[in-house]
C-alpha cells in the first residue's frame, strides 16, 4: 500500500513523527509539504530534532489568505496524487494543508484518514474548526483522539470508520520527553531556574489579528510583573509590530521574547515552567501531559478533558482574568484521568490500516 502523508504547518510535523516511524515499518509512505510553514523554526528544526523523512514533494504554497493558501494547495497537492496515485491520504489536525489535502484526495477518489479527528470547538469563526468539520466530512478513517472527539462525531452523524485511538502527541512526547531532558541546554542559555517563570505562547487568529486581545493580552504579562518566556510565533511578531506593540514588550524587564523554538526545548521549557500561558491547541495537552497548570488565552477549547480534570482554565483575552490565574489559578492535582490513550495511537492507527 502506498500512503501519501500530507502536511505543512510546525504541530503537523510533531504529530507525523511518530506515526510516520510506525508507518514505514510496513508501507511506503510519501510525504508531501504544502509549505505553509516555511521558516527554519517553524518548519526544517522538526524534521532534524524528530527525524522526520524529508519531503518527496516540497510545493512551496506559504503564506497568504484563507482562499489563497487553501486553493494554491489543492491544485498543486492534486498534481502530486495525480501522479503518484496513492492509495490513502493521510492528513493530520486542522489546519488549511488538512482541508486541502483532504479534499484534493476525496475529489480524486482516493480515500483519506484524518488523524485528530471529531475535535470540536464549537466556534465556526475559527478558521480551524471549519478545516476539521470539513476533514471530517470526507474523511473514511477517523482516528478520534478522545472518547469526547468520537461522541462529536456521532452527534454529527459519523458514525462510520471511527477509531478511538488516543492522541499521537501524547505518543510524540513519551518518545521525546527524556531526549530533551538529555539534550536541551536551553534553561541554561536563558538563565532560568525550573518553576521560577511563567511560558507564553500566542498565535490564534482570534488574539493576533484583533488589536484589543493582543493588547490585553500582553499588558496581563506585563503587569504581572512574573518573570514570563514568550516564544514568539512569526504571526504574532507581525500584529505585535503592526499594532505599535512590540516595543512595549521589549521594553518590559520581565518578559523576555525569543524567537520559536524547536520541539525539545519546547517540551523543557513546558515542563519547568511554573505555569503555561497559551492559545495553542498542541501546548493546552501537553501542558496536561506535563502536569503544568494551563491558563488559556481562549473562550473555548477543543481539548475539554483538561479543563475537566482541573488542570486548564479558560480566560479568553480578558486582561484581569488573566492576570487573576497567573496568582491564584491552582489544580488541585487529584484529578488526572489519563484520556489521551496510552501512548500508542501511531501504533493502533497503523494496524488500522492494514487490517484493511
Ligand atoms: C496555522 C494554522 C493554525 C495552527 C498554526 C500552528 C490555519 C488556518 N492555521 O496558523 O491552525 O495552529 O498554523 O502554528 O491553517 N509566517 C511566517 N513564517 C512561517 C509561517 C508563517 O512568517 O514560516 C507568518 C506569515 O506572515 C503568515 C502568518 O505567519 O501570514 C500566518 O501563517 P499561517 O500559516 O497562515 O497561519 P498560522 O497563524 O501559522
Ligand atoms: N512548539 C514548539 N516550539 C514553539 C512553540 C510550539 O516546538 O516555539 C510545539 C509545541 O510543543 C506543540 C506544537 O508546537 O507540540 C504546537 O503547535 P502550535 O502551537 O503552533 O499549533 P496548535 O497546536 O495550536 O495548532
Amino acid at each position: 500500500m502506498k500512503i501519501a502523508t500530507i502536511v505543512g504547518a510546525r504541530p503537523q510535523f510533531i504529530k507525523m513523527a511518530p506515526v510516520s516511524r510506525e508507518l514505514r515499518k510496513y508501507f511506503e509512505e510519501i510525504v508531501i509539504h504544502t509549505g505553509q510553514h516555511y521558516d527554519y523554526e517553524m518548519n526544517k528544526i522538526f524534521f532534524e530534532q524528530l527525524n522526520i523523512p524529508e519531503p518527496n514533494y516540497y510545493l512551496s504554497v506559504g503564506s497568504g489568505t484563507h482562499g489563497y493558501q487553501t486553493g494554491e494547495m489543492l491544485k498543486r497537492i492534486e498534481e502530486v496524487l495525480m501522479e503518484e496515485k496513492p492509495d490513502l491520504v493521510l492528513v493530520y489536525g486542522d489546519t488549511n494543508s488538512t482541508l486541502a489535502g483532504a479534499l484534493a484526495a476525496v475529489k480524486l477518489h482516493i480515500k483519506v484518514a484524518h488523524v485528530e479527528a471529531g475535535l470540536r470547538s464549537f466556534d465556526k469563526r475559527m478558521p480551524e474548526e471549519i478545516n476539521r468539520v470539513l476533514t471530517d466530512h470526507v474523511s473514511d478513517y477517523l482516528f478520534a483522539p478522545t472518547e469526547t472527539a468520537v461522541k462529536n462525531l456521532y452527534e454529527e452523524g459519523i458514525r462510520e470508520g471511527v477509531y478511538l485511538t488516543g492522541d499521537v502527541m501524547y505518543d510524540a512526547l513519551l518518545y521525546n520527553i527524556k531526549i530533551a531532558r538529555k539534550k536541551s541546554k536551553i534553561l541554561r542559555e536563558l538563565g532560568l531556574k525550573p518553576k521560577k517563570y511563567l511560558l507564553a505562547t500566542v498565535h490564534r487568529a482570534e488574539n493576533t489579528d484583533n488589536r484589543e486581545n493582543l493588547k490585553n493580552i500582553i499588558e496581563a504579562f506585563i503587569e504581572s510583573s512574573e518573570l514570563i518566556i514568550f516564544p514568539v510565533h512569526p504571526r504574532t511578531k507581525k500584529c505585535l509590530t503592526e499594532y505599535g506593540l512590540i516595543k512595549k514588550l521589549e521594553k518590559a524587564d520581565n518578559v523576555l521574547l525569543i524567537p520559536p523554538v524547536g520541539y525539545l526545548d519546547m517540551l523543557v521549557l513546558e515542563e519547568n515552567a511554573r505555569k503555561i500561558l497559551t492559545d495553542s491547541g498542541g501546548i493546552q495537552k501537553e501542558a496536561y501531559f506535563l502536569k503544568v497548570p494551563c491558563i488559556t488565552l481562549r473562550e473555548r477549547t477543543e481539548w475539554v478533558e483538561t479543563v475537566e480534570d482541573g488542570w486548564n482554565v479558560l480566560v479568553g483575552a480578558d486582561k484581569l482574568k488573566i492576570l487573576d490565574a497567573i496568582q491564584n489559578f491552582e489544580p488541585s492535582g487529584e484529578t488526572y484521568t489519563y484520556k489521551f490513550g496510552d501512548g500508542k495511537a501511531s501504533k493502533k492507527i497503523v494496524e488500522i490500516i492494514g487490517e484493511q
